[in-house]
């Protein structure tokens, strides 16, 4: 293993093109603009805004986004065709990434080509972009099941044609971290231009196989906010950037303090919702439920934490469930200034365990209301449900109209939906808009008897615009019935954090 890190690493980022190839995912030209604004804060060198070959829309997005003069560079990708270079030039792209397949795969069976003719177009394209006054990258695809010596040849020549930097695609996340370390030291024997890498996650190890690539010596990590990109996915950049910064003590400008906005605004417009338990920027990256490990993050929090939530612009949390302890219990009690006398804490910690212990789920706000009921305060709803009425059928389009007291005032709203209970909820969400947005996160319905009368019992979790959840249940014959009052009870919680 070669260990010659650099001091500094540039961050390519691929979100908008790779993560773009996310199965499902398309994101408009003023999505796109939005990205590349949260990209360029958060401090990434450049930006592979897209594909700009590939559609008119694409085209408009780069002269859009090239026209706000963001600190990033704005790249945009190209085959090693000269239509689609010109396309890159003529939407304004600072800098084209253009790449052609070199491995015996890609050869043979996609582009049905010999090794001197794609050696020859990966030099025309190269030297094409640099007549530009264009800043060029060049990528082998499939570089990791290219032979050694041919890799080294193509790379080689790029460089003789003056490209800017090489970069090694691990097109098929086949390669592991001591074979890539080795690969980068091969190369850095030959190439003096940075070497950046671009590594897919089929087997896991997209961000190992970046930073084994780093410790060799390359100077660029191509990635993705959440590690989108085609089938499992692109390196993550949250998860390289972090490593960098605390593991080798390189330096980037990426500013971390935005690196969980940037995850959020990512998972928002392409609709790809992280596991909670993904690496920093997961609902539970800093999330503590078992009452051993809270008391020591309470005491102190390096005891289970391996760098502090403020550091990636996240939130400590301490979950509640049938592992909690009194410890976590205080801490909460604490944060919301509630004094409970003995018996009250002790029957706040055995409602909290018997709820867990029913595979309940507990926010900070059901929490806070479970307190305050055990400690008698008189908790009166902001919003009370005056009347409903749904109209549903085969060939009517169903629609519901809700009637609200919130703060006294009656209101009234009428909304149509996919079914009667989309209905509902989109007349509530509308209707307490002045006094909270509400948005639904979670919605189950489970009957718990049998038969055309059946009780179902509804739960939902709902979350306000600031990221406050809360949880919301009802059990009736009517499930429209109990889907309402479900979500007025979640959202009547989430108003308590506003008085
Ligand atoms: O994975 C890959 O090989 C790519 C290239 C276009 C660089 O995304
Ligand atoms: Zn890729």
């Amino acid at each position: 293993m070669t260990y010659n890190p650099p001091s500094d690493v540039m961050i390519y980022d691929t979100t908008l093109r790779d993560g773009e190839q996310t199965p499902g995912v398309t994101i408009t030209t003023d999505e796109k603009i939005t990205i590349a604004e949260k990209l360029d804060k958060l401090g990434v060198d450049v930006i592979e805004l897209g594909f700009p070959a590939a559609s008119i829309g694409e085209q408009k997005t780069f002269k859009e986004v090239t026209k706000l003069g963001l600190t990033s560079q704005i790249s945009g990708l190209a085959r090693t065709v000269k239509k689609d270079i010109d396309i890159a030039i003529d939407s304004d792209a600072d800098y084209i990434h253009t790449f052609i397949g070199t491995s015996p795969l890609h050869r043979d069976y996609k582009l049905k080509m010999s090794k001197e003719e794609i050696l020859d177009k990966a030099v025309t394209s190269v030297e094409y972009i640099k007549d530009h006054g264009i800043t060029a990258e060049f990528s082998c695809e499939d570089a990791t099941r290219t032979e050694l010596d041919y890799r080294l040849e193509v790379y080689g020549a790029v460089q003789e044609a003056k490209v800017d930097k090489i970069n090694v695609p691990d097109t098929v996340g086949v390669t592991y971290p001591v074979k890539m370390n080795e690969l980068i030291s091969n190369l850095m024997e030959e190439i003096h231009v940075p070497i950046s890498v671009h590594c897919h996650n089929d087997f896991g190890l997209a961000v190992a196989n970046s930073l084994a690539a780093i410790e060799a010596g390359a100077q660029q990590a191509q990635c993705t906010i959440n590690g989108l990109g085609e089938r499992a996915g692109n390196a993550s950049l949250e998860e390289i950037v972090m490593s960098l910064h605390k593991f080798y003590g390189i330096h980037t400008n990426i500013n971390a303090k935005l690196l969980v906005n940037t995850s959020e605004t990512v998972s928002r417009i392409t609709g790809v919702k992280m596991p909670p338990n993904k690496a920093i920027v997961g609902d539970n990256a800093f999330a503590h439920e078992a009452g051993i490990h809270v008391q020591g993050v309470l005491a102190n929090s390096q005891t289970y934490e391996a760098m502090s939530p403020e550091e990636v612009g996240h939130k400590r949390k301490i979950v509640l469930g049938k592992l909690t302890g009194a410890n976590a219990v205080k801490a909460k009690l604490d944060e919301y200034h509630i004094n409970l006398n003995d018996e009250q804490f002790n029957e706040l910690v055995n409602k909290i365990k018997s709820l867990g212990d029913t595979g309940k789920n507990i926010t900070d706000i059901d929490f806070r209301s479970i307190a305050e009921a055990i400690q008698g305060k008189p908790t009166e709803e902001r919003i009370k449900l005056l009347g409903m009425s749904v109209m549903t059928g085969d060939s009517t389009l169903p629609t519901a109209t809700v009637k609200l007291d919130i703060d006294g005032e009656i209101k009234y709203r009428a909304e149509t939906g996919v079914g009667p209970v989309d209905a509902v909820i989109k007349a509530i969400q509308s209707l307490v808009k002045e006094v909270v947005n509400i948005e639904l996160v979670e919605y189950h319905v489970e009957g718990i008897t049998g038969g055309t009368n059946a009780l179902g019992e509804v739960f939902v979790i709902t979350a306000d615009e600031d990221g406050n959840k809360a949880t919301g249940r009802s059990t009736s014959e009517d499930i429209v019935k109990a889907s309402i009052d479900a979500v007025l009870s979640s959202t009547n919680k989430l108003l308590m954090l506003r008085e």
